[in-house]
């Protein structure tokens, strides 16, 4: 691997900042973008653009090919069962409010418990205090050692008979700690808890394999994946998005709309309402084609 060679790739880095060269420490925030994506976007609105999912001219089809072809790439990337298990969405913060939103109106009931980390970004605890308010949930926290980790000891140790599902970072935004999800998974199944986990930080650096993880739902940031912004992932198993209500209503998540009744669409379409980034879904299959290319194994840092 050659970090030059790489580098080269990223548009931005010819670019002089204050008349210096640019150095850039920011990646687990957002991260810039190869030529090949920028590419990407400006080929799709100058020669293909069109809504997708919703015509049947020409160039309808065509983007809907396109963004179906991520959705392939996606489900290959992380190793999903299914490509209807990868659901779009504007970003991780999206996903996790989905989850938590869903599963809050179907699953929860007053007096459940979720259990969460004192690694969480706001992403990952915000959504879930939404429903400590509105179902009278309660909410506990694992804690972190003295080295920055949360062990599987320690997710043990809290939970309780009224633990329902546990949501938790992969890899950790602060101190870069990677949480044992196999490990959590297991437990938690063996207890009939949900696993809910924030890949933000995972996605772009660690080998994913859903059916090895076996987490029930796993949400991503692509902005973070050298992709573009206003997109995101949300894994979900197959069963729970069959049986969890839709998030939001709009075109294109339904099936059939009368004026006394509504059915919904089939999966993934039942989560995806409205005109979604289009643009942004097509290129992100540049960004997965860059990381494969780069191999993650050197994206891994840690
Ligand atoms: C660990 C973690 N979770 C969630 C998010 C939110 O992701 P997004 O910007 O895609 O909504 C971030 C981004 O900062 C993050 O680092």
């Amino acid at each position: 691997m050659n970090i030059d060679n790489i580098k080269k790739e990223f548009p931005i880095f010819d670019e002089k900042i204050q008349n210096n060269d640019l150095v850039y420490l920011d990646s687990a925030n957002s991260s810039q973008k190869p030529k090949v994506v920028i590419d990407r976007i400006n080929e799709f609105y100058t020669k293909q653009f069109s809504n997708v999912g919703r015509s049947v001219h020409y160039l309808a089809v065509a983007a809907t090919n396109l963004y179906e072809n991520t959705r392939t790439s996606v489900q290959r990337y992380i190793n999903a069962n299914d490509k209807n298990e990868i659901v779009f969405t504007k970003g991780a913060t999206e996903a996790l409010n989905l989850v938590a939103n869903t599963l809050g109106q179907n699953y929860l009931q007053e007096g459940d418990e979720i259990l969460i980390t004192e690694l969480e970004h706001h992403s990952n605890y915000v959504p879930w205090h939404f429903l400590r308010k509105s179902k009278n949930i309660k909410i506990n926290f694992a804690e972190i050692n003295e080295f920055g980790e949360i062990t599987l000891d320690e997710i043990e140790k809290k939970i309780t008979p009224k633990t329902k599902i546990i949501s938790v970072t992969h890899l950790s935004n602060v101190t870069g700690a990677i949480l044992p999800i196999k490990e959590i998974t297991e437990l938690a199944h063996s207890k009939d808890i949900i696993v809910v986990v924030d890949g933000c930080q995972g996605a772009p650096h660690l080998k994913l394999d859903m059916q090895d993880l076996d987490c029930d739902f796993y949400a991503i940031s692509c902005h973070k994946m050298y992709g573009p912004t206003g997109l995101g992932v949300l894994y979900g198993k197959k069963k729970w998005l069959e049986e969890l209500p839709p998030y939001q209503g709009g075109g294109g998540m339904i099936n059939e709309v009368k004026k006394d009744r509504i059915s919904y669409g089939d999966l993934p379409n039942k989560y995806e309402a409205g005109t979604m980034a289009t643009a942004q879904v097509i290129a992100f299959d540049q960004s997965i084609k860059f990381l494969e290319s780069v191999g993650i194994d050197n994206c891994d840092e840690t």
